[in-house]
């Protein structure tokens, strides 16, 4: 159980608080929400008023253990979030200069994540809404992804929807703030985890420009000097006509290379390749067009069935390989070929957060929907497909995609 009694006060504000609240108190009364993110290896919270103003946040990253480990470790991720939350919210409550007797609801992810971290933010928040009294909103990490963008600038309903993270990969139509389409997704790994898996494979930790880098930032930086031409791949599921993703068999491909190589150049288990940068830059072309290619066939898919709007449709990309310079390049080639507007929000947006959590509470709030009592039992799932899936239907459209070169410079 935790031990609320810190969030109760907040006898030490700063002066910037202080100003900050008077700000609040004679602006016409917007509605607050607190934020609370658990779901995988981020412990965030944020408070968001009803204009998506954030009033304060905090982000716990256990992203560096994990790099150290290899992969997120469910217990390990349990534990440090039980160590970061009371700190991270009471962090954000502070910052914001609100009490909690001010917040109209808490927002918190739900579903779908690891069942102990989930656990844990469940677990803080019921209790914290207990204690005062307050509404809880349940939160879809993923509606919460897709959602964000909402709250940096005026995108209507219906928009199509790309998330790419290390964690997820799929593409919806987003058509009102909890009716989602779910029109492809990855049906083995996610695109950061095949990035971050080759990353590994290679040893890029050993890299000097690369130690302190994810594996997809680190793929980003090496590219650069690379030519993927010099390491061609076979772009996933060329025959199959759906908009879902599939890296696992180029993860092997990519893997089966590499031992090749190692060979060839008699490097020892550790060392690294010479050719680095041309194996980055040929696994993150390939990576980038199948992305863009199940996504060309997404808008060709909603256009055909008159699912996106006339005037200016949108494609929001949004996970932590959104802020793949190359990858967000070769998407703007299908969206300009296809009359979409691409909207990629800042990457500190595109992440887990606090704040997309809170905002998503915001919309709740709004429409009056998914507000439960703090009297009400709640679960959380791990696992909980966003909206109506229709893959099915999207594979039997069978759609051929016309032509389109994909061609970026590294
Ligand atoms: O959204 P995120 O922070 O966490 C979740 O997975 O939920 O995404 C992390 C993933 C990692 O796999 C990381 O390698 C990848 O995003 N990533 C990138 C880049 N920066 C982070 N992938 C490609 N290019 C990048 N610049
Ligand atoms: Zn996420």
């Amino acid at each position: 159980m935790f031990s609320l009694k810190g969030l109760v006060k907040h006898s030490t504000y700063s002066l910037g608080h202080v100003v900050k609240r008077g700000t609040l108190c004679q602006q016409a009364r917007s509605r607050l929400v607190l934020g609370i993110e658990t779901s995988c290896d981020d412990t965030g919270a944020a408070v968001v008023d009803e204009t998506g103003l954030i009033l304060g946040e905090s982000l716990h990253s256990q992203k560096e253990v994990h790099l150290q480990a290899g992969g997120v470790i469910p217990a390990v991720a349990q534990r440090l979030h039980r160590e970061n939350i009371f700190r991270v919210v009471q962090e954000a409550i502070d910052r914001s200069g609100v009490s909690p007797s001010e917040l109209s609801a808490v927002a918190t992810t739900v579903k779908p994540g690891l069942s102990l971290s989930l656990g844990i933010g469940l677990e803080f928040s019921l209790a914290f809404v207990k204690q005062h009294q307050k509404p809880f909103i349940p939160i879809h990490h993923m509606e919460a992804h897709a959602l964000t963008v909402r709250m940096l600038e005026p995108v209507e309903f219906p928009f199509l929807v790309l998330l790419i993270s290390g964690g997820h990969g799929l593409l919806a139509l987003a058509r009102d703030i909890d009716d989602f389409l779910l029109l492809g997704q990855s049906t083995d790994e996610a695109p950061g985890d095949i990035l971050d898996k080759v990353a590994r494979r290679l040893h890029l930790k050993n890299h000097p420009e690369c130690s302190a880098m994810s594996g997809g930032q680190a793929i980003e930086h090496l590219a650069k000097q690379g030519n993927r031409r010099n390491f061609l791949l076979t772009t996933p599921m060329g025959q199959v006509f759906d908009c879902n993703f599939s890296f696992a068999g180029l993860r092997t491909q990519v893997s089966v290379a590499i031992d090749r190589k190692e060979i060839e150049e008699g490097v020892k288990s550790g060392e690294l390749l010479s050719c680095v940068n041309d194996i980055a830059a040929g696994t993150q072309h390939t990576v980038a067009s199948h992305i863009a290619k199940r996504t060309h066939r997404a808008i060709l898919f909603c256009k055909a069935r008159g699912l996106l709007p006339q005037h200016s449709p949108s494609l929001v990309v949004s996970g932590g390989v959104a802020s793949n310079t190359y990858i967000r390049e070769t998407l703007k080639i299908v969206t300009d070929a296809t009359g979409l507007h691409l909207i990629c929000p800042p990457s500190k947006f595109c992440t887990d957060n606090g704040v997309m959590v809170a905002w998503n509470g915001i919309e709740k709030l709004k429409a009056g929907r998914g507000i439960l009592s703090y009297k009400e039992e709640v679960r959380y799932e791990p696992k909980a497909p966003l909206g109506i899936d229709i893959t099915t239907q999207v594979k039997d459209a069978a759609i051929r995609m016309p032509p389109l070169k994909l061609r970026v410079k590294n």
